[in-house]
């Protein structure tokens, strides 16, 4: 993929947020989701990619735009597109830290096609790549991670959704001594946070969205960090969802590779709320402030965006 196309993916995801933080904090997570979906869309018209969505907003009969299977793009190289349009809809309809506008794209056939369920994650930034495994505890891995970035476990800063699911590990991590962030939803931010030293994020533990975890992985390849993973099916149709994707046995570990193929991914986010990793989005008269983040695996370069948006002169931002 042509590194031009890395800013062409900011704008994208610059419409999304700026698009939701306009209902920042009124309590309507589908108003917002939506607006952010609409926005999204739009601007993929003008990307020069042939691009097919395989992580989007839900099976062709459940979402009306952005769906799995779509195409979007003006045309150009065929390529997988990853997107979570508003990631954290609770968050903005709160007004809380860290939602995001987030996509990843890959040549055809390099992102996994996770079905929307469950996934268990560990993941980290660049000085701990190769130190985590899925199959150890959670105390293995924080007296490896601790090991890896020349700390003490009680230096580390764990984050861990905040979900009754999640009560064990909680009570494991806290007896091995390491901070804990619990967050209430938005697992991407501080999971992609994790691989910049200064955030005060060191490790993300847990279980979240699969979907949400591709985009992470695509994240984590561009910065050099590391991430496992594993599908948590539920029910038996969530068993054959995780077949169809080529999984015989579903119990298995999924490495970097296998969530995210290759080494030519780009991923884009802006951030619609304050958050770990981005600025949220600032609004003034007849214009706006975004702040992104846009990297490319393939040079491992990371560009953080700070854009003044003239809402005026744009008419489709202007609706905003
Ligand atoms: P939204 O789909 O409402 O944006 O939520 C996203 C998210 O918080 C992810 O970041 C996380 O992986 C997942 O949902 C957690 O799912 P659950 O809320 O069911 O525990």
């Amino acid at each position: 993929m042509e590194r031009e196309l890395a800013l062409e993916f900011v704008r994208v995801t610059e419409a999304a947020a700026l698009a939701a933080a306009r209902v920042m904090g009124l309590g309507d997570k589908m108003a917002a989701d939506g607006a952010a979906v609409a926005a999204m869309r739009h601007l993929f018209d003008s990307v020069a990619i042939s691009g097919q969505v395989v992580i989007g907003e839900g099976e062709m009969d459940e979402a009306p735009m952005l769906y799995i299977g779509e195409r979007v793009g003006l045309g150009g190289p065929e390529v997988d597109v990853a997107v979570d349009p508003l990631e954290g809809t609770n968050l903005v309809a709160k007004g809380l830290p860290n939602s995001i506008s987030v996509l990843a794209i890959a040549p055809r056939g390099c992102l996994l096609h996770a079905p929307d369920m469950y996934m268990d994650k560990i993941a980290v930034g660049p000085k701990a790549r190769g130190r985590i495994s899925l199959l150890r505890s959670a105390t293995e891995n924080l007296m490896a991670v601790a090991e890896a970035l020349q700390k003490e476990i009680r230096d580390l800063t764990v984050v861990i959704l905040d979900r009754e699911r999640h009560a064990d590990l909680i009570k494991e991590v806290r007896q091995a001594g390491a901070r804990i962030k619990l967050i209430s939803d938005g697992d991407v931010a501080p999971a992609v946070a994790a691989a910049f030293g200064e955030s005060g994020v060191d490790i993300l533990l847990g279980t979240g969205g699969a979907p949400e975890g591709v985009i992470t992985a695509a994240a984590l390849k561009c910065l050099g960090g590391d991430m496992q993973a594993r599908l948590r099916p539920r029910h038996p149709l969530e068993m054959r969802r995780a077949r169809e994707m080529g999984l015989s046995d579903p119990d298995e570990v999924l490495t970097m590779e296998d969530l995210v193929k290759g080494d030519d991914v780009i991923f884009a986010a802006t951030g619609i709320t304050d958050g770990d990793l981005l600025r949220g989005v600032r609004y003034f008269s007849r214009g706006a402030r975004t702040h992104s983040v846009v990297m490319r695996s393939k040079t491992g370069t990371v560009r953080f965006i700070d854009a003044l948006h003239h809402l005026d002169k744009k008419p489709f931002f202007g609706q905003n």
